[in-house]
């Protein structure tokens, strides 16, 4: 570890507010060893500042600052069909602003952590492995890509993981599981498609997985996605057992029928063997991770509470 007490691991999370973001900051809060901080964008959290990403001297300045160990780039504008129609917009953060945050984490000596998609592939030979070719089919996949290449070529000093879309407890309540929750709770019919298979990622497997590699030495490309392929309808109908609702209301549709402006791989699924193979902290298949995700909700509705009255 380069940087100061080498004793202790220093975190700092780029984009704490987040879905990915949250479940670090609180999980590696408890982390023996580990002393974690974070910045929030709009999303005003205790205990963690303010940072435009896209200000580079004054991500560089906290950077230099605060000396981390490792810097955790989870900021980000994860909304593919917003990537598509604010492509510019959108690029400045997801690739520009990435790369100098990158940039500035290597010249402060610490490791880069950032996140990829399965959407830098075009779906055409899943599952895929971190050596496949990448494809990407729409503008989001593009920046993707383009901020790994970015990250990988300014040294070897990163855990780049490819995560698939993840899902968890988060205030802005976008991941497809707390969709389908939303809907139900409100009475709304849920449509899901058949033709859309990938395996998904549990945020709080994350921060566990993201430590094992850091603390082992591992660096470079990882597919961090879930044990369980399965089709989107099959996921709604988990989510709905799961949550205490009735899985055969569902309407199973093909993807084209719900007309997503952005083009996407119909099947994204990441193979994991290679993380399987170097961490023992597991991703878990879609039921573990619903179960799991269901009984910590009272949890996350007092955490939350909490950091919303402060
Ligand atoms: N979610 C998925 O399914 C999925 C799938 C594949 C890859 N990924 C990638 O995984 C990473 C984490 O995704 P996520 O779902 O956790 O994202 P998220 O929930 O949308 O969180 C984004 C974070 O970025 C911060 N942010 C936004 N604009 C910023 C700016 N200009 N400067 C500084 N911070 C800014 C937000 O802060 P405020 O909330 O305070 O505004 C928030 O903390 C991203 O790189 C994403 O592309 C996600």
């Amino acid at each position: 570890m380069p940087n100061g007490d080498r004793s202790e691991v220093r975190a700092l999370i780029l984009g704490a507010t987040g879905l990915v973001g949250r479940y670090c900051l609180r999980r590696w809060a408890g982390r023996a060893g580990w002393r974690v901080s974070g910045t929030s964008h709009r999303q005003p959290l205790a205990g963690v500042e303010p940072l435009d990403l896209q200000d580079a001297d004054a991500t560089r300045r906290l950077i230099e600052r605060d000396r981390p160990s490792l810097v955790v780039i989870s900021a980000s504008n994860p909304y593919v069909d917003y990537c598509e129609s604010h492509a510019e917009e959108t690029r400045a953060l997801n690739v520009t602003a990435t790369l100098q945050a990158a940039a500035a984490a290597q010249g402060a000596g610490a490791t880069t952590v950032f996140f990829s998609s399965d959407y830098v592939f075009d779906g055409k030979a899943a599952p895929y492995g971190e050596e496949d070719p990448v494809h990407p089919l729409n503008e989001y996949g593009r920046q993707k890509a383009e901020a790994e290449r970015g990250v990988a070529a300014l040294g070897p000093d990163h855990l780049t993981l490819r995560v698939s879309g993840v899902f968890g407890w988060e205030t802005s309540r976008k991941n497809f599981v707390l969709q389908v929750v939303d809907r139900c709770r409100a009475g709304k019919p849920v449509r899901a498609a058949t033709d859309v298979r990938y395996n998904p990622t549990y945020a709080a497997n994350l921060p566990d997985v993201i430590a094992e590699l850091y603390e082992s030495g591992r660096r470079g490309l990882y597919h961090a996605a879930g044990a369980e392929e399965l089709n989107r309808f099959d996921l709604a109908a988990a989510i709905m057992r799961a949550f205490g609702f009735d899985p055969s209301s569902a309407e199973a549709v093909d993807a084209a029928a719900l007309q997503q402006p952005a083009r996407r791989p119909l099947h994204s699924s990441l193979r994991t063997d290679k993380i399987r193979a170097h961490v023992r902290a597991p991703l878990w298949g879609a039921a573990k991770a619903l179960a799991h995700m269901k009984a910590e909700e009272p949890a996350w509705n007092t955490y939350l509470d909490q950091l919303a009255a402060r």
